[in-house]
Order: C-alpha cells, then structure tokens, then sequence
C-alpha cells in the first residue's frame, strides 16, 4: 500500500492562526459572527453527510439526480483530463462524474481539495481502491485560496457542488469566481452547484429540520471554539436559528443566546459578553435565480454554456466555460 498523496496546503497551524484571527473578529464584532469553514471539524463533517441524507435537505439528492443525467453530456461537452473539485467533501457524488470521465477515456486525474484533513484522507483512500488507474492528489485547503497553484496539465474542469459557492458573501463571491477565471486557460471549464430560490418553508425546514441534526451541526461550531480556543461556550444555552432573508434571497443560522452571559475565550485573552436573545450569525447559504447565476458567471470573465435542473426545479448545474 503507497502513501495517499495528498498536500497539505492549509496546515493544522494556519487553521489554528486562521481561526483565532476570525474568532476574534466576529466575537467582537456588532453584530456577533463566526464564518462556516469552523463546522467542518470531523465532528461537523460527520453531521453534515447527516445533513444531506435528511428528508428536509432536498439539496444533495437533487443535484445527485442531475449529475446522474448529465455526467455523461458533461465529460462529452469538457473531455477534461483533470477533474478539480473544491470543498469535495466526501466526493460521493464526483463518482458520477468520475465514471462518466473515464467511460468517455479522456481522465487523468482527479483532484479533490477540501478544508478537512479527516474527510480528504478518507475519501482519497476509497477513490484510490474504486479507481485503479487513476492519479488522485488530494490537497487540504481553504477553497476560497483557489487552484492558483494546481499545475495545469491538460484541460480541466473544476467542480464546486453543493451550493457551496452560496455560502459567500457576494462580494466574496465575485472576488472568489474571478480568482477562479484566473487561474484556468481559456477554454477550461467550471460546473457550478447552486441552489435556487424557492417557497421559504421549505427552504427553512431545509436548515431546521425535525431531527436536530443542523442545530447540532450549528451548535458544533461552539464545541470548536471551546476545544480550540479554550471557550467556554455552554451549547445549551444557544438555540438554533434558521432564518430566510427575502431581501438578500439567502438563508442565515443563527446561534441565540438563551440567557445574558459572560463566556471566557481563554486562548484569546477575551470576555465574549452576550446579552439575552443576542445572536451570532454562523452561515448564509444564498439561494440563486438563473439571471444572477449567469450574471456572476459572466462578470468573472466565464461564458455560461448549459444550465440543467432536477424534475422539481429545485436545484441548478450550470457548465461554464473560461473566456
Ligand atoms: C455546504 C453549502 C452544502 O449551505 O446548505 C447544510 C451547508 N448548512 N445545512 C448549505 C449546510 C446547514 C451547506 N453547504
């Protein structure tokens, strides 16, 4: 058995640094926040494959459908030889795209990059076993960082899903998509995963659903500051919030002090003062209409070239080509 190959761009000590210096800023801030790269330790990655088997979260199911039916149309249309995918998690869904890859005899590699050491080595390690044949280089890092570095070999097709990209604010997003243009050829191609703007029941449920599983996804955020930092949050005393923004079409959790509090941040030198009802604002998950997926796309220098969507409508792929 070889050594998995992975690189660790983003290392225990830069994650370290990274979180103390968000820590500091989004606690201190008015309003409180924290960003959701901090949910994915092994704990939260473990809840969020929870998150997506839920009867709620449509999300992964609907984008599961859609790659089912295009994967083969999208290794036609790309003839990639080079599969990036930024924040693959545990790259389940990339098989699709991987088999269609293969079938069509253009893939090299595959290059899965996430934030999560523990879910990057777990997944690299199946795709080495399913994938004989293939080169699979992990990279950990922050997917916001982009594939400036990731040699470029022959023609690639990046692969966000998930609707991940929602979870940026739209400055961060336009900044992100345009550093993404940057780093491709012309020619190259990016598949975007974006979720859509829908009836605002369902997409609360969607992040409040009847189990408890995102709230102690949302919780688990606390648990990370207090293992980490040295916090001394009581996760009992935050309720979880899940709210629809209709002016910014996005969803916010949010964490809700039950009572006034002081929490001591040991490893920060700080007292986190909450007063009742205080909120901190742990994620925005923006939900998309086809005219601003192609609009964000084409200001990122990308020519939006196909757009499918499951049965209901509910989620979108879009495949976009570096101008
Ligand atoms: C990481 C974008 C897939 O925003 O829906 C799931 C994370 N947060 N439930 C999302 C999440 C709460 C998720 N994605």
């Amino acid at each position: 058995m070889t050594e998995p190959d992975i690189a660790v761009r983003f290392t225990a000590a830069d994650a370290a640094r990274a979180l103390r210096a968000e820590a500091r800023a989004g606690l201190t801030d008015d309003p409180k926040w924290l960003s959701p790269k901090w949910f994915y330790d092994a704990t939260g990655s473990e809840l969020f494959e929870r998150i997506t088997a839920l009867p709620e979260y449509y999300q992964t199911r609907a984008e599961h459908r859609i790659l089912h039916r295009t994967a083969v149309e999208i290794a036609e249309r790309t003839g990639a030889t080079t599969l990036v995918e930024l924040g693959s998690g545990s790259s389940e869904k990339t098989r699709l795209l991987l088999d269609a890859l293969r079938k069509h005899g253009t893939l090299r590699e595959f290059v899965p990059l996430d934030v999560s050491a523990t879910a990057l080595r777990a997944a690299v390690d199946s795709l080495v076993r399913d994938y004989p044949g293939l080169r699979v280089r992990g990279v950990v890092d922050d997917f916001t960082a982009g594939i400036g570095a990731l040699d470029a070999g022959g023609d690639r097709l990046v692969a966000f899903l998930g609707g991940t990209v929602g979870n940026l604010l739209p400055a961060e997003r336009a900044e992100f998509l345009a550093g993404l243009r940057g780093a491709l050829r012309p020619g190259e191609w990016l598949l975007l995963g974006t979720d859509l703007v829908k009836d605002p029941d369902r997409l609360v449920r969607a992040y409040d659903d009847a189990q408890g599983v995102t709230a102690a996804f949302n919780r688990n955020a606390l648990s990370v500051l207090n293992r980490e930092l040295g916090a001394e949050f009581d996760l009992d005393a935050f309720a979880h919030v899940a709210r629809w923004d209709a002016a910014q079409e996005w969803v916010e959790m949010r964490l809700r002090a039950e009572r006034a509090m002081r929490v001591p941040v040991a490893g920060l030198d700080l007292t986190v003062d909450f007063e009742s009802g205080e909120e901190i604002r742990t994620e925005v998950s923006a939900k998309f209409r086809r005219e601003r997926v192609r609009g964000e796309l084409a200001a990122a220098g990308f020519a939006p070239q196909h757009w499918w969507l499951d049965d209901a409508g509910d989620f979108a792929l879009s495949l976009a080509r570096a101008r």
